[in-house]
């Protein structure tokens, strides 16, 4: 069984995407983690009764700390984290705690248009400045440096005639609802491997 912690910050389409196409057969979702209380993400896993953690600096009134965090994750037996919007750094501990189960989704093809800062529109602005004529959403693994672990899948679309940042976005972030849940499907089969370094995902 895959059991899901998903940390997000806002909006929650990808939570949302992933939570309605994944196979519930192989897969729970045991916990939502954010840094904001009042998020669409956040009331989206209370309709579903998932249970809910706000991380903070410290342990402080409804917040906790990571520490605080990691272990209530193992008393509910979460072996996976999907970081769908999520917009802290996560603390190398807790990186090392989950190696190789965290993975994050990145409104670019990476290595281009990611690190610190390179969330939201900031991407799409860049990408748009650049007047490159294709983006797109990559899926990697979750690493001590921003946007840097390696990559699992991506996913190109044209953006040759678009004029806005929020155009990319939508278009990106149609992407981003298909090839999410299709790599958490494969994590739950566990058809996903690292060899050579190198992430391959069988069929
Ligand atoms: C997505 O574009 C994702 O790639 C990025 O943050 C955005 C989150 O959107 N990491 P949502 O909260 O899933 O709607």
């Amino acid at each position: 069984m895959l059991n899901i912690a998903v940390f997000v910050s806002g909006r929650g389409s990808n939570f949302k995407a992933v939570y309605d196409k994944v196979s519930k057969e192989k897969i729970k979702f045991c916990a939502v983690v954010s840094d904001r209380t009042d998020c669409h993400a956040i009331n989206f896993a209370r309709e579903k009764s998932i249970p809910v953690f706000f991380i903070g600096k410290k342990n402080q009134g409804e917040f906790v700390d990571f520490n605080f965090l990691i272990d209530q994750l193992k008393v509910l037996s979460v072996n996976f984290i999907l970081l769908a919007g999520f917009l802290k750094k996560i603390p190398d501990q807790f990186v090392d705690t989950f190696e190789n189960r965290i993975i994050n989704i990145h409104p670019a093809l990476l290595p281009s248009f990611g690190g610190k800062g390179m969330y939201g529109l900031n991407v799409h602005k860049a990408v748009l400045d650049s007047h490159v004529q294709e983006s797109g959403a990559t899926i990697h693994f979750v690493d001590k440096i921003y946007d840097n672990g390696k990559i699992i899948l991506q996913k190109k679309v044209d953006i040759s005639d678009a004029v806005s940042a929020e155009e990319i976005a939508s278009r990106v972030l149609k992407i981003e609802h298909e090839i999410l849940p299709f790599v958490v499907d494969k994590f739950a089969d566990n058809k996903i491997k690292i060899e050579n370094d190198k992430v391959i995902i069988l069929d």
